[in-house]
């Protein structure tokens, strides 16, 4: 997508050196575009756990590259060895959203396929690109099946503007390109449909307010940023025509793991009439699990991510503790959107149900094997 009229991912490989993947640093947006060179697996490990970069399907490319980093350090004598270690040190890494497992689990697949230390770097490579620009391509699509979502609610407001109410940042930055969530609004906004979208701040880290306006204000997309508890107000108003949210695993049932306060939400929405659509490209199905509440890992983060919070002043960024010295916080940074209230599932596929006939109707053979490919 643009950011200033320059055409950037959020990860690729360093044009003079292929040693050397790229990522934009998102802990210093909005007030600042950094660019960081991620060379070790560490690096890479340390990207992803430190929310430098973030987002289910950035994870995921960002492992893919990363275990490309650990097949240019692994020793000679124990490469396979030192692979698997580095595929758990990813996984690891951020339990919830799929797609990291996943990718992971493609590159050891593809790497341990063939023999040689030299081909098995080179299919590292090739593979870690795959899914980057796989993830882009899916991402691409689920705009193209999202966008008629836009143009039937448009039609009937006749061109008014379509507002769509977001939560957290399933934009761009949370993928390679597009975004899941925001897809298919860059696709009706280059159409030409006029809308306006409702950025939740997403606390703790404020995803929404420092991330989605930040790309959404650099396409020139119309956005105002609310607090994350106004949505059900604007609901009950009649200002919010339609929800797109993203997912960080979603279960063959069709419950959607999501960034937490996703389930309100979707409560508010179904108490309103508002349609509620969770977008995802297929690497974030787990084919294993079919009980999105009992059986979703969900991240617990540091409770300093509540009690603090990091901003811009004069002086330059700060960090404040916004609450009593001695008061303890818990932060549970995902929550779990049932079916039931989830109008329909965007795929890099097409649109279906939130149901276990839905997602079989588009991925049959997921069910067999396991993948999206
Ligand atoms: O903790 P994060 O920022 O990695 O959370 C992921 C998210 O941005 C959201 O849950 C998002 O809506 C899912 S789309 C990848």
């Amino acid at each position: 997508m643009n950011v200033d009229g320059k055409h950037y991912t959020t990860i690729w490989v360093d044009e003079t050196d292929d040693k050397i993947i790229q990522i934009i640093d998102q802990t210093r947006l909005p007030h600042s575009f950094e660019i960081v060179n991620l060379t070790t697996v560490n690096e890479a490990a340390a990207a992803i756990k430190e929310m430098w970069i973030r987002g289910a399907g950035l994870i995921g490319a960002t492992a893919g590259y990363g275990m490309y980093l650990a097949a240019l350090e692994a020793p000679e004598n124990e490469f396979d060895d030192f692979l698997q270690l580095a595929a758990r040190e990813f996984i690891d890494t951020r339990p919830t959203a799929k797609n990291l497992e996943w990718a992971v689990k493609r590159q050891l697949k593809a790497i341990l396929s063939v023999q040689g230390t030299s081909e098995k770097i080179t299919t590292a490579f090739t593979t870690a690109k795959s899914i980057a620009v796989e993830d882009a391509e899916f991402c691409r699509r689920i705009g193209e099946h999202g966008i008629h979502l836009i143009s039937e609610i448009s039609k009937r407001k006749k061109g008014a503007p379509v507002n769509i109410l977001t939560h957290c940042n399933a934009g761009w930055l949370a993928f390679v390109d597009y975004g899941s969530a925001t897809s298919p609004i860059y696709a009706a906004y280059n159409a030409g449909i006029p809308v306006h979208v409702w950025v939740d701040e997403t606390r703790p880290r404020n995803q929404g307010a420092s991330l989605t306006a930040w790309e959404l204000g650099k396409h020139g997309v119309p956005h105002d940023i609310i607090v994350d508890n106004a949505g059900g107000h604007l609901m009950q108003h009649g200002m919010v025509d339609i929800a797109f949210v993203g997912a960080d695993r979603v279960t063959t049932g069709g419950d959607a793991a999501n960034k937490i306060g996703t389930y309100l939400k979707a409560l508010a929405a179904v108490d309103n009439g508002v349609p509620f659509y969770v977008a995802f490209p297929s690497s974030t199905i787990d084919w294993e699990i079919k009980d999105g509440i009992k059986e979703i890992p969900i991240e617990e983060r540091s409770e300093d991510e509540v009690r603090f919070m990091s901003g811009k002043t004069p002086e330059g960024p700060q960090t404040v503790l916004i609450c009593p010295e001695e008061s303890r916080a818990r932060n549970w940074g995902f929550d779990v959107t049932p079916s039931r209230l989830i109008t329909g599932l965007i795929t890099e596929r097409g649109i279906c149900r939130a149901s276990e006939e839905g997602l079989r109707s588009l991925y049959s053979e997921g069910y067999s094997e396991g993948t999206s490919t």
